[in-house]
């Protein structure tokens, strides 16, 4: 199928939805300047999951892991929404509107779709900016434009190091929101996988229950994914001008 005609499809399909979930991974927020995990330039090629995406990781070497996250939390600042971001909120505010309902489970910690005005969020695999104390669980939450320059390393209650509130390989994800992400993917009529490679499970395991459920799925991925075959419409293309050109082909409501 021509990239239009498979525009046009996913347009229709979100037209007449009435339950709409969404699936989003890192790729969603690379036009933002946020690094992905996998390929060239990834996350995972200049640093091992096992050092600083585990609980052994973390044991083994608690300061290297603390300070390797709060770079990243320092950098949250600098990086704003981009379109496709901006064409998700957008889809929901629609559905939404008619009465509908939409969910959209994030994989990322980035906090970018909530910059980008969505609401119903389900952070999969946590988030960057809320930190718990493992000894006595004492939450800090960072605001990203005041973020200190060094690592907080210990609890300011008990001393314990604190880690971010972030899902790590080995770890089981919020069972409220996997349940939840769940649920939208078994009840939705149409569903959208954006900017991820599905491998990671069980987050990708959501767009084998969508696909078996009977939900119309639209894939949006720069490479080919496990699922590009057996989604209805799998467009190749950056989400940042793919989901906004989808938008542009819907009525107006
Ligand atoms: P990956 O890095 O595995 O995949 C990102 C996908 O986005 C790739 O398939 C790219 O082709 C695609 N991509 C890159 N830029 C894009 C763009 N502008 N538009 C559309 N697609 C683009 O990231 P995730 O699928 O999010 O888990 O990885 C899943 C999980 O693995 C992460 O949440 C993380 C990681 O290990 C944990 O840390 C627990």
């Amino acid at each position: 199928m021509a990239l239009k005609k498979k525009i046009t499809s996913a347009a229709d399909m979100l037209t007449s939805a009435e339950k709409v979930a969404v699936l989003t991974g890192a790729g969603i927020s690379a036009e933002s300047g946020v690094p992905t995990f996998r390929g060239p330039g990834g996350m995972w090629e200049d640093a091992k999951i096992e050092d600083v995406a585990t609980p052994q990781g973390f044991s083994k070497n608690p300061r290297m892991v603390i300070a390797w996250y709060h770079k990243r939390v320092r950098r949250m600042k600098d990086v704003r929404p981009n379109p496709g971001h901006e064409a998700l909120a957008e889809i929901e505010r629609r559905i939404v509107a008619r009465g509908g309902e939409f969910a959209l489970a994030t994989q990322n910690i980035d906090a970018l779709h909530y910059s980008a005005g969505s609401k119903n969020v389900l952070e999969l695999h946590g988030s960057l900016a809320r930190w718990h104390c493992t000894g006595c669980g004492h939450r800090i939450e960072f605001d990203p434009d005041n973020v200190p320059e060094e690592p907080i390393y210990q609890c300011p209650r008990c001393g314990r190091y604190i880690r971010p509130d972030v899902v790590w390989f080995g770890e089981a994800l919020p069972q409220d929101v996997i349940s939840a992400a769940a649920d939208a993917a078994r009840n939705c009529d149409v569903f959208i996988s954006a900017g991820t490679s599905a491998v990671v499970y069980p987050a990708a395991g959501l767009v084998e229950i969508a696909v078996s459920s009977g939900a119309r799925t639209i894939e949006v991925n720069l490479d080919p994914t496990p699922f590009t075959n057996s989604v209805d419409v799998a467009i190749s293309g950056k989400t940042g001008e793919i989901l906004p050109q989808i938008i542009a082909q819907m009525p107006e409501e």
